[in-house]
């Protein structure tokens, strides 16, 4: 057995800095919380660090274990895969999965059969877009509860051009080193990038989202509806309104819109959420990767100290989307960035509203948006801001909801707080709201109203002392606990120093998943206690936690990134980046919440490589799940492929992928 290579010990931070060498292990420390929970009235009260290091400490019960078969793990009934790294799709026994929606796959009636060697931005605009991300099932008929029609609604976060155009990259003449060498000069690129309009143009049309209508036949086989008049494109160029309260407010205006209230397109879209009026919410990640020449901005000039918290690049950028369109040239418009980072609300039912991106809930790198309804009517829309050391936040709004007025609810998302969260050693947390005037957030601190709070909301952020996270990424609600769950991928850069309670390993390459119950179960509620649901990794590794179960019974994962729920209230977790911890491409994994099976993940599906999974997402009656496969063959070139899948063409194409049940109807992770 391995020595000892974490230590853990229970009290405050600086008690458990102290008493290096005194602890336990995080599966010691936990498994006694875990045992001891229910005699604790606000959760838990236990702080845990681990010092640095992944070694392979390995539990004796580890050693001992059986090995994972025919599990049946309370409301989950499959006999978990196991990692995999072969190019094909790989889901447990008695189900099937297949691409259902292709990049470029034609989902309007007069659009072109997908060409890689014809593309333009009037195709695209009339096919499936690039890298599918969240998806979200809307029923249809509007208003029903329908598993076997409805509408898809998917994100497409971004392209990745050197896979979608031939010729895109070419090999530097200049460069002599050996392909990927160490040894090469850094200035001397080994590819040269060759882009025009059309590509350009055709990346801005490939971005954005799809709306298409589905629908279960007669023969019991899901199909796209091509011809239906609600499929939809909004790309990065279709004009969108800004709401809310830092709508028209100096710093977004920009020459081709001096009234800061128009702005076109929305750009990396990672996930979202649903409104319970029936609206998709969509999160923009990170777009700062889409401007150039921040430099151009004197170091002294205000807008400059907002813009580099975000990373925007100081010269030309590796898409020279910026040649093309001055607004993406921070020389020409340097307020144009102020116009993204903003989540997204847009009817699907209406193929002709405009999306609004509302303000109020502020400007981060949002990861998505989950809403819940509080028990006196208000909703809460958490979101994540995909960062290290970036914080979580949670909206309330200041009106009801009214199930029975649709059209009342439509702007109920421009007025409410803003808050967010701080996580205490002790188990418990607080909505720290981010409103004007109040706390640190005054004129004198650069904070003029509350336009300026949401516009810098990283910034208030900092003053209010929120808590610094491992980047948190998806935050989902359990409809069957009302407990929420919030992603953290992964944080490669936080020291031993840094670890606190709810962000416990230095060096956090696997990432966790933090649950939070609002005090009172009241999702309009200022406080929370929370509790450390896995800690991802190599489940024999003593720095992980998978609810005390023994490590072989265990699918381990790494790299979490978005969350969906079954009817049971069983978490499914997708995963963004196994491979740089595990051995296997990114999957699907399905846990217990609650129970003796608590946090014992089991492995469902499996993608191909250099993709992630993302966007799980299940009809009504848990029947039919799609999952997206992003960015498949990401690493590779179109000459020097990782991945051919799904056609075994040259390119590979990011798709949704459609299971169900071998057994008709049956739900999914279900025998028999
Ligand atoms: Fe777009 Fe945070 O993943
Ligand atoms: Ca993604
Ligand atoms: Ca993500
Ligand atoms: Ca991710």
């Amino acid at each position: 057995m391995a020595a000892r290579t974490e230590e853990f010990y229970e009290g405050d931070r600086d008690t458990v800095l102290s008493a290096a060498g005194l602890g336990e292990t995080m599966q010691e420390v936990l498994a006694r919380r875990w045992s001891r929970r229910g005699m604790l009235r606000h959760g838990t009260g236990a702080a845990l660090v681990l010092t640095l290091g992944q070694g392979g400490l390995r539990s004796a019960a580890a050693q001992d274990a059986t090995p994972l078969a025919g599990a049946a793990v309370g409301g989950l009934d499959f006999e978990p895969i196991t990692l995999d790294a072969g190019d094909n799709l790989v889901v447990a026994p008695g189900h099937t999965a297949v691409p259902f929606l292709r990049w470029g796959d034609p989902i309007m009636a007069d659009a072109p059969d997908w060409d890689i060697d014809a593309q333009s931005a009037t195709a695209q605009e009339r096919q499936f877009g690039y890298n599918c991300d969240w998806i979200a099932y809307f029923p249809l008929p509007q208003g029903s509860d329908s598993s076997d029609h409805g509408l898809l609604v998917v994100n497409h976060e971004y392209t990745n051009p050197e896979l979608m155009f031939p010729g895109y990259l070419t090999r530097n003449p200049e460069y002599t080193a050996a392909p990927d060498s160490d040894d090469a000069p850094p200035d001397v690129p080994e590819f040269l990038i060759n882009t025009s309009q059309e590509i350009v143009d055709t990346e801005l049309a490939a971005h954005g989202l799809s709306i298409v209508e589905v629908l279960r036949d007669e023969s019991g086989q899901w199909v796209v509806v091509r011809d239906s008049a609600l499929n939809r494109r909004l790309t990065g160029t279709t004009p969108m309104e800004i709401t809310g309260p830092a709508a028209g407010h100096d710093l977004l205006q920009t020459s081709d819109d001096p009234t800061g209230t128009r702005v076109l397109g929305t750009l990396n879209n990672c996930a979202g959420g649903t409104s319970p009026w029936g609206t998709a919410l969509t999160g923009e990640e990170n777009s700062q990767q889409y401007f150039a020449n921040l430099a151009a901005l004197p170091e002294d000039d205000p807008v400059r100290a907002v813009h580099d918290r975000f990373g925007y690049g100081e010269e030309a950028s590796e898409r020279q989307w910026e040649q093309f369109h001055d607004r993406f040239d921070l020389a020409k418009q340097p307020n144009e960035p102020f116009r993204f980072h903003w989540i997204v609300e847009f009817d699907p039912y209406d193929p002709t509203s405009t999306p609004k991106k509302r303000t109020a809930l502020g400007r981060v790198k949002h990861e998505g948006a989950t809403t819940a309804i509080a028990p006196g009517g208000q909703v809460a829309l958490y979101s994540g801001d995909d960062e290290r050391f970036e914080y979580a936040y949670k909206f309330v709004t200041a009106g009801s909801y009214d199930p029975a007025d649709r059209a009342a609810n439509l702007d109920l998302l421009d007025e409410g707080t803003l808050y967010v969260a701080r996580f205490n050693d002790d188990g418990s947390g607080d909505w720290l709201p981010l409103v004007h005037g109040e706390g640190p957030l005054t004129e004198e601190n650069g904070f003029t109203s509350q336009a300026e709070v949401l516009v810098k909301t990283r910034l208030a952020a900092d003053a209010l002392g929120a808590t610094k996270m491992d980047r948190p990424e998806d935050f989902e609600t359990n409809p069957v606990t009302g407990k929420v769950y919030l992603v953290c991928t992964n944080n490669n850069q936080r020291t031993l120093e840094q670890a606190d309670a709810a962000n416990p390993r230095p060096n956090n390459l696997a990432g966790h998943i933090v649950e939070i119950t609002e005090d009172n179960d009241d999702h309009a509620a200022t406080s929370f206690t929370w509790d450390l649901f896995i800690i991802a990794g190599d489940a024999t590794d003593s720095g992980t936690w998978y609810g005390g179960v023994d490590a072989g019974l265990v699918s381990p994962l790494a790299a979490p990134d978005n969350l969906t729920f079954d009817n049971d209230g069983n978490i499914w977790i997708s995963t963004d980046g196994m491979a740089n911890n595990l051995p296997g491409n990114d999957g699907l994994f399905a846990a217990r919440t609650e129970g003796e099976e608590r946090g014992r993940t089991l492995q469902f599906f499996s993608t191909v490589p250099g993709a992630e999974c993302s966007g799980p997402i299940f009809n009504p009656d848990n029947s039919a799940l799609w999952v997206s496969v992003q960015h498949p063959g990401e690493g590779g070139t179109l000459d020097q492929p990782v991945s051919r899948w799904p056609d075994g063409d040259q390119a590979p194409r990011p798709s949704v992928v459609l299971i169900t049940s071998e057994n008709g109807m049956a739900r999914i992770g279900r025998r028999g």
